[in-house]
């Protein structure tokens, strides 16, 4: 039997709760196809800080990188707020993508037919969308600091303590993840949509003229452009029309949360994030760690649970069990059953988050 290494970071908030059930999941998943998992957990975010004084152990790093893949629960809460920046619980996530070379991060926002009521936007009857967010660089990984400037503004003040992020990209780093954009949309309905800001930024400029570069490769694909302001209120008017986007990691952090919500919760959002052939994938949940819900059976362990079928797909190419798990998801919200946040009708039985888990199990 095929024995698979699976890092498992619990983290934070409702972390541990939905990654345990995914992995009961994934376990039950596995026995039906004939394949196994050696979980080993690690850990990363708060909790990591509260045993370890750090929010990325060096030993969660090096499980990972040992490992066919990670499955990540979520990291933060309010009790490590006033923690100084460099130790914040999101560094984790930071150093897991950098560490890891995860410069690819795939984001589907997809409409289950069965939610359409949950979403906020009248008439939405389909979306499908892949959102590709570039992860290792941009202004998250560009320079960072402060500096005091004497400089004297218009109104005659003196600017003071000034702080700066930088928005910096490489040829080789738009190249790639381009490559990915267009590989993805020749998979699905063909669209590529390149996401910027290119009627102000320099960097902006240089992603669309390498895709336009890269373009006449992929003559299969339909590439278009949108400014990222124009694009967020696209993705409210047509949600339906989008394929591919390809973006920036800022721009791709914004924008995945929009077209999240348009699909009714956050909650149902799996995400991977991808590196070179070979680099051990990180998948998790778009949702963050909701504290205010952790412990209370409230948090919705679809999203993770879809995270598990997508690292079954993408990092394993094990597809029949990502199958069977997708249409276990499927099958369970087509019988009415619901968690609290996708919940919007009379006909809707709620449950809690082992019950849910236990509808999907017993639908693989
Ligand atoms: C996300 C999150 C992270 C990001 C935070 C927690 C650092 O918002 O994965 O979308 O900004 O990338
Ligand atoms: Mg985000």
């Amino acid at each position: 039997m095929k024995t698979y290494k699976i890092a498992v970071i619990p983290g934070d908030g409702i972390g541990p709760e939905v990654t345990s059930a995914a992995v009961s999941v994934l376990k039950a998943a596995g026995e039906l196809e004939g394949i196994s998992f050696e979980f080993t957990e690690c850990d990363a975010g708060g909790c990591a800080i509260d045993k370890y004084g750090i929010p990325l152990p060096e030993a969660t790093l090096e499980t990972c990188r040992a490992s066919d893949a990670v499955l990540l629960g979520a990291v933060g809460g309010p009790r490590w707020d006033s923690v100084e920046p460099s130790k914040r619980p999101e560094r984790a996530l930071l150093g897991l993508r950098s560490g890891l070379g995860l410069y690819s991060n795939l984001r589907p926002a997809l409409m289950f037919k069965e939610l359409a009521s949950a979403s906020p936007v009248k008439n939405v009857e389909t979306m499908d969308i892949l959102i590709v967010r570039e992860l290792t660089g941009g202004i998250y990984f560009g320079k960072h600091g402060r500096a005091d400037s004497s400089e004297v503004l218009s109104d005659g003040s003196v600017k003071g303590v000034t702080a700066y992020d930088t928005e910096e990209y490489s040829t080789a780093e738009i190249t790639r993840i381009l490559k990915e954009g267009f590989r993805y949309a020749q998979g699905r309905s063909k669209k590529l949509t390149l996401v910027d800001k290119a009627n102000v930024l320099e960097s902006s400029r240089l992603w669309r003229e390498i895709a336009a570069e890269l373009a006449p490769s992929y003559p299969d694909v339909v590439l278009d452009y949108l400014y990222v302001d124009n694009c967020s209120m696209q993705l409210i008017h047509r949600p339906s029309t989008f394929d591919v986007i390809v973006t920036s990691n800022m721009f791709g952090d914004i924008l995945s949360d929009e077209a999240g919500m348009i699909t009714g919760s956050i909650g149902m959002l799996p995400s991977a994030s991808l590196g070179a052939p070979g680099t051990p994938g990180m998948y998790e949940p778009v949702h963050g760690s909701a504290p205010d819900i952790a412990g209370t059976g409230k948090a919705n362990p679809i999203a993770t649970i879809l995270s598990a079928s997508m690292l079954l797909r993408w990092s394993l190419c094990e597809t029949a069990a990502s199958d069977r798990i997708e249409k276990a998801v499927r099958g369970t919200l087509a019988d009415g059953f619901r968690t609290c946040d996708i919940a919007s009708s009379d006909s809707d039985i709620v449950l809690d988050t082992e019950q849910m888990t236990s509808k999907i199990l017993e639908r693989l």
